[in-house]
């Protein structure tokens, strides 16, 4: 008789009449599988390159300061995220760019990997508050080891932005100089070849201009979309007309008049065009139209995937800000108003940067300020309803296998 698994040693001596063969628990069964060769721990890892690739100038110079250490750990952790980040955002583009989404089963995959990017990005704000442990006078003691390096130069956190759909045009200059320049041959050159391709942001605007129900020929949302609102806001002022208290009156009035404004403004395609010229819209008009269609109609089974994607795009501008406000936060802290060792006004600089102009998927922020009672949103009609509801959405080429994957 073996004792029970589940019990601690020290309990199972207690509790009957153990031999000493009981007392060799399974928690010592088992074999060594290493001794018998293949790739072990370290070698899978690569820990020879990784443990070994914190170089601390300090030291180098003679002058061991025991926080440089912190400070090149908590850099390179970020840097391994970053690059799964990357990993993630490479494999939902090109789910994208092949068509694949067409195939209504892989937006689960797009969306999983999405809320994965989301889940690695909470881990990084919350990262900032372990360097946060060192102080400014304990960092202020290796500083001028930095030389000019600088989070600045970060490749990856500058491919991140890009592929996601960062404007180049909507960056806060830096020194007056471009970002890029501070990149050079390869990098500059992957940099450039990013901005190329299709960004998350220009994927997603032409995955939505496809929404169903939105063809001016079939159930034609936004037709009637219109005609609805418009119907309603001239119920609505009506009934306000009646109201015999006239300080509350005019007050009423003057709401449903600035309603007015932002629904005629949506209506207005010259109005998006020239919000678009601004930086202040930054998905084409269509693409706008079936955002807004999803988020009325997300309860419809076909809808529900799609609609978990909008709000995790969100959470990703959500997280990015929050990365820049915390970052932003513990420079301040750490250098107070000095420069950057990158060059640029520092604390001022990126304080800057905390801002919508960084925002890709403002469009979907902004979707609220159009939300309309529900009675205001069209019916479905029967065709565009049994669409939404059933699930006749794959078509005949799908295969389950990897080969709709981009590994
Ligand atoms: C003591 C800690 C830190 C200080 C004092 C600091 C300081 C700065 C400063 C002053 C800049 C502006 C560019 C310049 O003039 O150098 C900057 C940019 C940047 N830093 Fe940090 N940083 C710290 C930690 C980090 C960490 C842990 C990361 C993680 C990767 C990071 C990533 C970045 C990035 C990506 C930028 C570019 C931001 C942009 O241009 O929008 N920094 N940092």
């Amino acid at each position: 008789m073996t004792g029970c698994p589940f019990l601690g040693r020290k309990h199972q001596l207690f509790t009957s009449n153990f031999t000493q063969a009981d007392e060799e628990d399974d928690s010592q069964k088992g074999l060594n599988k290493a001794s018998k060769g293949g790739i072990v721990y370290g070698e899978y890892l690569q820990l020879d390159k990784v443990l070994n690739a914190q170089v601390l100038q300090s030291q180098q110079k003679g002058n061991k300061i025991h926080d440089e250490h912190l400070f090149i750990v908590t850099h390179q952790a970020y840097e391994l995220w970053f690059k799964q980040i990357l990993w993630e955002l490479d494999s939902v583009r090109e789910l994208f760019i092949k068509n694949h989404v067409r195939d209504e089963r892989n937006m689960l995959k797009v969306v999983s990997r999405i809320h994965r990017i989301t889940m690695i990005f909470k881990l990084l704000v919350d990262q900032f508050s372990v360097l946060e442990t060192m102080t400014a006078l304990d960092f202020f003691d290796f500083r001028e080891y930095l030389s000019v390096a600088s989070g600045f130069q970060s490749l990856q956190f500058r491919l991140l932005e890009s592929k996601i759909g960062v404007a180049d045009h909507l960056r806060v200059a830096y020194n007056k100089q471009h970002y890029r320049d501070s990149f050079h041959g390869d990098e500059s050159e992957t940099l450039l070849r990013s901005q190329e391709e299709p960004s998350l942001l220009r994927l997603v605007e032409k995955w939505l201009e496809r929404t169903p129900g939105l063809e001016g020929d079939g159930f034609n949302f936004w037709g009637k979309l219109h005609v609805n609102i418009e119907e309603g806001l001239k119920l609505e002022k009506q009934k306000l007309e009646k109201i015999s208290d006239d300080e509350e009156k005019r007050d009423r009035l003057e709401d449903l008049n600035k309603q007015t404004e932002v629904f005629t403004s949506l209506f207005d395609p010259s109005r998006h065009e020239h919000l678009l010229n601004k930086g202040e819209r930054r998905l084409s008009y269509k693409a706008l139209q079936g955002a807004l269609m999803i988020s009325f109609y997300r309860e419809e089974p076909r809808f529900q995937v799609p609609f978990q994607l909008l709000n995790a795009l969100m959470d990703i501008d959500t997280l990015m800000t929050k990365w820049r406000y915390n970052h932003v936060c513990m420079v301040h802290r750490m250098i107070g108003g000095k420069a950057g060792t990158g060059g640029s006004s520092g604390y001022y600089y990126l304080r800057s940067t905390v801002s919508d102009r960084y925002k890709v998927f403002v469009d979907l922020f902004n979707l609220a300020t159009f939300f309309v009672p529900r009675a205001w949103i069209p019916k479905l009609n029967p065709q565009i309803h049994t669409f939404l509801y059933m699930a006749e959405c794959y078509d005949s080429s799908y295969n389950s296998d990897s080969s709709q994957d981009s590994d």
